[in-house]
């Protein structure tokens, strides 16, 4: 064996423009709090940052759950911790899955020997409320998933008729809110969801390694009530309750170290989520989105989701007949440090995923990436209709 010390260079990442399906451009703000000497997980200030991070979560999630937290993970330990704490083995759950992220789950629920029931769905579209009608009625599911901000392919889903069939036999509903928290509406108590999931490195504009999740009190009361522990230890909400949320005046107990750092990062991402206010972030998400639109299409490129049916947060553009994606998304980081993402599963090779999320939501991202873009397809063969920039230029005027 070599006993010498290997020597390696200090990292020095250049500053990408993040303009992909996540992680996103990270305010300068969350990244000087990440700079704050660290706390003990037990101190009483770092508690006092708990607690305000659950209040700001709540507000963004839009629900009074007192469960309320940020588990200690990337959005899929979240995803994991709604069906590891909801469903038993041989419980049966109903997935809707419109893309790659209620593929993930269908593996999540196999794996807990849970019974997953299929609703297959086009990639591309919302949900088929029909046949995931149909599914939940034919079946014995206390549960139903579904993803509201599809990220592998830009798609919005409604939750409001997919809570109308879980109500038919007063079941629980879990969302994914990964790609959407923090710029597109939900509505937690409103849809009355029974857990959602979420991820910080989205339009929260934090680095990933945290997934707040919330669960409303009925799911609780079902947690409380499993025949079976939890299988998972890290994620067991009785046990993670007991560290977030012990009962006013018994001491906060160690389930395990928090990662201090990323609390602090998050506590800033929300306090700017907070000082901009939902309904303003919402409007910027939508406008930036919207002038985005205009620019591709004045290019002669197409978006892959229907009007409805689009997301703010990513966009999915369609890639020109003979164009090939990787060649251009190469041009773009190599000349234009811009990322965006390509097509996942059935869609790859078909579809530029541009997300613009939290900080990268932006006039300026959005008429630098038209040029670049522009740039970039020209010099691999495909000529544009017409000036991307200035249609956007034109939108934002309006
Ligand atoms: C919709 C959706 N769900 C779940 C996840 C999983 O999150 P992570 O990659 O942070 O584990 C992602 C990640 O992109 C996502 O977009």
């Amino acid at each position: 064996m070599n006993t010498d010390a290997p020597v390696i260079p200090a990292l020095t990442p250049p500053r990408r423009i993040l303009l992909g399906p996540g992680p996103s451009p990270v305010d300068d703000r969350v990244l000087r709090a990440m700079a704050a000497p660290l706390l003990g997980h037990l101190d009483p200030l770092f508690i006092r940052t708990m607690d305000e991070i659950q209040t700001m979560l709540r507000y963004v999630f839009e629900t009074n759950n007192r469960l309320t937290i940020p588990v200690s993970g990337t959005g899929s330990a979240g995803m994991e911790a709604t069906v590891a704490n909801l469903l038993e083995p041989g419980d049966e759950i109903v997935l809707c899955i419109n893309g790659y992220f209620g593929e993930r789950m269908y593996d999540m629920v196999t794996r807990l020997g849970a019974k997953p029931i299929r609703v297959e769905c086009e990639w591309g579209g919302p949900v088929d409320i029909e046949k995931t009608r149909e599914a939940w009625r034919t079946s014995n599911a206390q549960v139903l998933f579904a993803v509201q901000a599809e990220t592998s392919t830009g798609v919005l889903q409604d939750i409001a008729p997919l809570r109308e069939i879980v109500d038919e036999r007063d079941g629980y509903l879990i969302v994914d809110a990964v790609t959407s928290i923090g710029a597109h509406a939900i509505g937690a108590d409103r849809n009355r969801i029974d857990a959602v999931y979420a991820g910080t490195q989205k339009a929260l504009s934090c680095p990933p390694g945290l997934a707040p999740v919330t669960f409303s009190d009925r799911a609780i009361a079902k947690i409380k009530a499993r025949k079976t522990k939890v299988s998972s230890w890290y994620l067991d909400t009785n046990l993670l309750t007991a560290y977030w949320d012990s009962p006013a005046g018994t001491p906060r107990t160690y389930h395990h170290t928090a990662p201090i750092t990323m609390n602090y990062a998050l506590h800033e991402g929300l306090r700017m989520v907070t000082e901009e206010g939902l309904p303003a972030r919402a409007a910027r998400h939508e406008r930036n989105h919207r002038a985005l639109v205009a620019g591709v299409e004045a290019m002669g490129l197409g978006m892959h989701v229907a009007p409805e049916h689009r997301l703010w947060t990513l966009n999915a553009v369609s890639v020109p007949e003979g164009v090939d994606d990787a060649k251009v998304r190469a041009r773009l980081l190599n000349e234009f440090d811009i990322e965006v993402g390509g097509g996942l599963g059935a869609l790859k090779g078909k579809i530029f995923r541009v997300g613009l999320m939290g900080a990268g939501s932006t006039e300026n991202n959005v008429l630098l990436l038209l040029a670049a873009l522009e740039k970039c397809l020209k010099a691999e063969g495909f000529a544009p209709k017409d000036s991307g920039v200035s249609a956007a230029a034109d939108f934002y005027a309006q």
